[in-house]
């Protein structure tokens, strides 16, 4: 490599002297990611129920390891599903990735770079991915309550707030049901999941849980 275009790579995964210092961030090169997801190609796109495995990045940066999840994922979905049930998957392929990102301009750009995605997978098989779709609406909403603004080390928001996130179970009674439970980030160190502090949601159709209706509506 030339020592302008290793120059150029390293601006890329270097924002400033002073984001590294202050927030150790350098960003993971796209092959150095790719080689990483190798190691779990199994869970990711293989095993029987890769689309629900659970990922979480607790420093998101810009997303780069939260795309390149969600990319190998709705590869699989392509791959192994029906063209019928690409919907449903693609969303549940979503609500089972988490991350948490202390900056904001950061976490702005993985929501973004999610939805991008995901918009791109639909859009090129000639699924209507719009703003006003219900298919957009639960994307958004699922990226925006899974990615999340905090402190992954205090388990607080920058408010000072528990860092909540939640499961996006399914009802196994009934395909493309989900039922939501938001639990703390905290919780997970603790004795285990907490879901009693917070709202409890009506079981739904995984492309209305931006709907967000309460259990006790
Ligand atoms: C080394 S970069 C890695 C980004 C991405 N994971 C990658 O590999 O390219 C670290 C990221 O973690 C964020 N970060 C640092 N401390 C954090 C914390 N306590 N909680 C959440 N995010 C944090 C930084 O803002 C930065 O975006």
């Amino acid at each position: 490599m030339s020592s302008i275009t290793q120059t150029i790579v390293e601006k890329l995964l270097v924002k400033s002297q002073h984001r590294v210092k202050t927030y150790g961030e350098v960003f993971t090169p796209r092959s150095m990611v790719e080689q990483m997801l190798d190691l779990v190609r199994e869970e990711l796109e293989t095993s029987p129920n890769f689309v629900d495995k659970t990922f979480f990045e607790p420093a998101a940066g810009d997303g780069n390891f939260l795309v390149a999840i969600l990319r190998r994922k709705l590869r699989a979905v392509e791959k192994n599903y029906s063209h019928d049930e690409w919907l449903t998957a693609s969303l549940f392929a979503l609500a089972s990735i988490y991350g948490i990102e202390l900056l904001e301009d950061n976490l702005s750009d993985a929501q973004e770079a999610m939805l991008t995605e995901f918009s791109q997978f639909h859009e090129e098989h000639g699924v209507p991915c719009g703003p006003r779709s219900s298919l957009h609406q639960a994307a958004v909403f699922l990226i925006n309550t899974n990615i999340v603004h905090g402190n992954t080390l205090t388990g607080l928001t920058l408010q000072g707030e528990e860092i909540q996130l939640s499961w996006w179970n399914r009802v196994v009674a009934a395909p493309g049901m989900v039922q939501r439970e938001p639990f703390t980030l905290a919780s997970l160190r603790d004795d285990g999941f907490d879901f009693t502090i917070y709202d409890r949601y009506r079981a739904c159709g995984i492309d209305e849980v931006h709907e967000e209706a309460r259990a006790d509506a």
